[in-house]
């Protein structure tokens, strides 16, 4: 993936994080989902008092596309860190969003794990969900 992107991703990501209604847990987490039609959503988590109803900043970006009719991906940065803090370690995606990107990208979407603008790690949805149950499953 081209290098220029991917820093901007991972800038979008970080200022996504910004946006973070997170009360609750006082972790900020933001997402730049990058589309196939160059657009790029992001997404910060929003938090509940009822907690459950809580988003993920992942969700967010890919709801805010699929919103809006765009259903093709090809990258998506994530940062996560607690309010105020530099984390020591990459915030992964939960288990719902790994499933929610699923349902739109191939497991070879380059998922970017971001600690700061420049320390990242790139993995893919099929590394993080091996095996995957997704459309293809009920055609
Ligand atoms: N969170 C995300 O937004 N994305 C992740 O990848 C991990 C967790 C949020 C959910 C909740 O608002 C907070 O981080 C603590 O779990």
């Amino acid at each position: 993936m081209d290098e220029q992107l991917k820093h901007e991703l991972i800038h979008r990501a970080f200022e996504a994080r910004e946006f973070s209604y997170s009360p609750y847990s006082h972790f900020m987490v933001g997402a730049a989902l990058l589309a196939k039609n160059g657009t790029i959503y992001t997404g910060c988590n929003i938090e509940n008092a009822g907690y459950t109803p809580s988003n993920c900043a992942e969700r967010t970006a890919v709801f805010k596309a699929v919103s809006e009719g765009v259903r093709e991906f090809s990258a998506i940065a994530i940062v996560g860190a607690k309010k105020g803090e530099i984390s020591t370690s990459v915030t992964a995606p939960c288990g719902v969003c790994r499933q929610v990107l699923y349902e739109f990208c191939s497991p070879e979407l380059p998922v970017i794990l971001a600690r700061t603008e420049d320390d990242y790690l790139e993995t893919t949805l099929g590394q993080l969900l091996p095996m995957g149950f997704g459309p293809s499953d009920l055609a």
